[in-house]
């Protein structure tokens, strides 16, 4: 079952709208930065879940009207909303899910690294208090540069003692649905049909998409797959310059994450076929993490799914070769910057 044609069809036959929906399973999911612009509609989405029985929305600001507007739908979760430091311990107890979309995004003229020295430190400490109350929960890392931000939480947890590398994931949803989405358009292609195993990381020429490894299989032409590639890699920044200084992706990043949570909840309720690419510690390649396509179980990753790596075109294996110094570097800049707190 693949999870790009489960999500929102899923939830519209089960009518999630209706009252008459019954949990089926009572999971706990926390969004850490849930006034912001992708908080607020992913908490809409995760409300709409009929695997969650408690929402707990925590920001430094603003929270208290999104968790009381959202607690009016007729769904059957428990929304809390929780403000500042002194109220996360609190909102992480007992969690199965933390979703951390906090921090800055980019502006026109911005790389995702220029977001380092504010979002670095925020990702620290909201970690440190995930790995302090609730350190068997799944994490999912959206804030940027999630290249970096992903080591750092890595380091985190070691440093408290509790890191499991197959529960700490980087959120690179959004970069596939982007190419299940252009390679729709372009092939004139039913679109819950298509996915596109999407590997690497997340910034620019680190994103890479398999094209040769699309389902259904398609047939490219050379432009083709260098137009496809070029779009998906820079359609980060496609958002940030039409929203012109308002911001970067917030709703298709609130549909994609929310799209990792389901699939994450539909793994830890036993369903026994979920797979989703994602930026996790790795040994596909010599880089200690990358992006691939995993299977998720109960306990987090249970297998690599080594192959989309195996057969790639001369277009793909030199794309793979060219990304990863920069992806090697931002992990390395991760990891440094919590050893330089130390
Ligand atoms: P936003 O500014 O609209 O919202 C961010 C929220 O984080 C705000 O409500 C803010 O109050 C909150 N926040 C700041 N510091 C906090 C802290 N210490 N604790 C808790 N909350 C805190 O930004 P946005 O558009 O929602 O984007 C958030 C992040 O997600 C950015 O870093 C952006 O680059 C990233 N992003 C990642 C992807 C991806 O594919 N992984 C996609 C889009 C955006
Ligand atoms: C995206 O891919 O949309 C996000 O990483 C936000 C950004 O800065 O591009």
């Amino acid at each position: 079952k693949e999870s790009n044609a489960s999500f929102m069809p899923k939830l519209k036959q089960e009518q999630s709208f209706s009252n008459q929906l019954q949990p089926q399973a009572s999971f706990k999911v926390a969004v850490l930065g849930a006034a912001g612009g992708i908080g607020q509609p992913l908490g809409l989405l995760i409300k709409m879940s009929p695997l969650v029985s408690a929402l707990h929305l925590y920001d430094v600001a603003n929270v208290k009207g999104v968790a009381a507007d959202l607690s009016h739908c007729n769904t059957p979760s428990q929304v809390l909303d929780f403000t500042g430091p002194s109220e996360l311990a609190n909102c992480l107890q007992g969690v199965d899910v933390v979703v951390i979309p906090a921090g800055v995004p980019r502006k026109p003229g911005m790389t995702r690294d220029d977001l380092f020295n504010i979002n670095a430190g925020i990702v620290k400490t909201l970690v440190e208090a995930v790995a302090d109350n609730c350190p068997d929960a799944f994490i999912h890392i959206i804030s940027n540069p999630v290249n970096s931000t992903v080591p750092i939480a890595a380091e985190v947890l070691k440093q408290k003692g509790v890191y499991d590398p197959k529960k700490l994931f980087g959120v690179t949803t959004l970069d596939v649905v982007r190419a299940n989405t252009f390679v729709a358009q372009k092939k004139n292609l039913k679109l819950i049909d298509v996915d596109v195993p999407v590997i690497g990381g997340h910034a620019g020429i680190t994103i890479l998409p398999l094209l040769s490894k699309s389902r259904p299989s398609v047939t490219f032409t050379d432009e083709e797959i260098q137009e496809l590639t070029v779009r998906i890699q820079n359609a980060g920044t496609e958002v940030v310059e039409a929203k012109a200084g308002a911001g970067s992706a917030t709703l298709s990043m609130a549909y994609a994450a929310a799209r990792f949570v389901e699939s994450s909840l539909r793994a830890l309720d036993g369903d026994g076929d979920v797979y989703e690419c994602t930026f996790v510690q790795s040994e596909l390649t010599e880089l200690p993490f990358f992006a691939s396509r995993v299977k998720l179980g109960r306990k987090g990753i249970e297998a690599f799914i080594s192959s989309d790596l195996q057969g790639l075109t001369e277009y793909e294996a030199q794309a793979l070769e060219a990304l990863k110094p920069e992806l090697k570097a931002s992990i390395e800049k991760g990891v440094a910057f919590l050893h330089k707190q130390a």
